[in-house]
């Protein structure tokens, strides 16, 4: 573990000074941890050819190494290093979605590092088209390694004052570009089988990757989990979690049942969290007695599912720091879209309390 203080560098997202890049960089050539925007959550970086570094990462995040990380990329070129064998549909693929938030798994390369892809045989390899994440790999020249820059179990991290809570000395330097903007991880697609398969849903929608593969599979978290070992990790329930257990409230009388039960437990003593969609306070059956109301913590999200997704895990931050007992959270489901991965998420994060009325 690292002793010590992580050096915060303050960049313009979209202009970032290359001075600032450059230092931020060399750290990631020296083998350090180096926690960086990408346009979906920020990531905690590390050279992906030095073993030792990786393993310093898993020991900072409190990771099993049985989790294989994501390789970080900015060129087509730098996959030749990664897999040791390109499928056809790859190239289709990343002249559509990349630089963009979709994972690719693809066979590994033996010179990636065992630690990194945690002993499978494949690799999991993405290019972020945040424009710090862009600089900063190009910068390092090295295919960069990074997980989402939060504890094990923790929300992923949409700003850099997160990766300071959960990670604030145990890492060298966080790159701080203020808030990214899709929120929710990448899609992750596995490309080595028959059949394409979305692993973990995102902003890469299957509809989206329909058009170009005609067919894809997509493995939803809510079926029973595969005997063996895990697909991907990522699968994990509980693996997005606040501190307060969560209840997710779904189907057509979600917001009644929430709101009852929300009355119940501020009437026996406790502290809720809500989280609702905007408007739905409006003529809500939902009073509480006003020494009550500092008992009561309300994150409204939205209007539109990107608002959603980009301030989902901020919302959960918030309402552990505000030492609520239980977060109530009415779905935001939809049939398709963006609404499959704020849906996946936010049922990770109820792990397994979900009221359907
Ligand atoms: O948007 C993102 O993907 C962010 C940013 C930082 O790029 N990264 C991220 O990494 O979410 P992480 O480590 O939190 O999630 C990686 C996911 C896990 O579910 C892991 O199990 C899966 O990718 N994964 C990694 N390598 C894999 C492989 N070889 N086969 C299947 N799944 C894999
Ligand atoms: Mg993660």
């Amino acid at each position: 573990m690292m002793a010590g203080m992580t050096e915060v560098i303050e960049v313009n997202p979209e202009h970032p000074d290359p001075a600032a890049i450059a230092r931020a960089a060399a750290r990631l050539r020296a083998g350090g941890l180096v926690a960086f925007p990408t346009e979906t959550v920020y990531g905690l970086g590390v050279n992906a050819l030095d073993a030792a570094a990786v393993r310093r990462l898993f020991q900072a995040k409190g990771r099993p190494s049985t989790d294989p990380l994501i390789v970080h990329i900015t060129s087509l070129q730098a996959l030749t290093v990664l897999v040791s064998e390109r499928p056809a549909i790859v190239d289709s693929l990343a002249a559509r979605f990349w630089p963009g938030p979709l994972t690719l798994v693809l066979p590994r390369s033996p010179a990636v590092p065992m630690e990194v892809t945690a002993s499978l045989d494949t690799i999991a390899v993405r290019m972020p088209a945040h424009p710090v994440a862009h600089a900063l790999i190009t910068a390092a020249g090295i295919p960069v390694a990074a997980p989402s820059a939060n504890l094990f179990s923790r929300p992923s991290p949409t700003r850099a004052a997160h990766v300071l809570e959960d990670l604030h000395g145990r890492i060298d330097i966080v790159v701080d570009a203020g808030e990214t903007t899709v929120g929710v991880e990448s899609t992750v697609l596995d490309v080595t089988g028959e059949q394409p398969m979305i692993l973990r849903l995102g902003a890469v929608t299957p509809e989206m990757l329909r058009e170009v593969l005609g067919t894809v599979g997509v493995r939803h978290t809510h079926e029973p989990p595969p005997t063996g070992p895990l697909p991907s990790p990522g699968l994990l329930e509980r693996h997005y979690s606040p501190r307060a257990p969560l209840t997710l409230y779904e189907g057509p009388d979600a917001l009644r049942s929430l709101f009852r039960d929300a009355t119940a437990a501020v009437a026996a003593g406790q502290r809720v969290g809500l989280m609702l969609a905007r408007g739905d306070l409006d003529g809500a059956t939902f009073s509480v007695e006003p020494h009550a109301r500092q008992n009561v913590t309300v994150r409204e999200l939205g209007p539109e599912l990107s608002d959603v997704a980009r301030t989902l895990y901020g919302a959960l931050r918030d309402l552990d720091n505000a030492s609520v007992d239980a977060i109530l959270a009415r779905a935001f489901s939809t049939a398709d879209g963006l609404g499959l991965a704020i849906a996946d998420r936010m049922r990770r994060a109820a792990a397994g309390r979900v009221v359907h009325t």
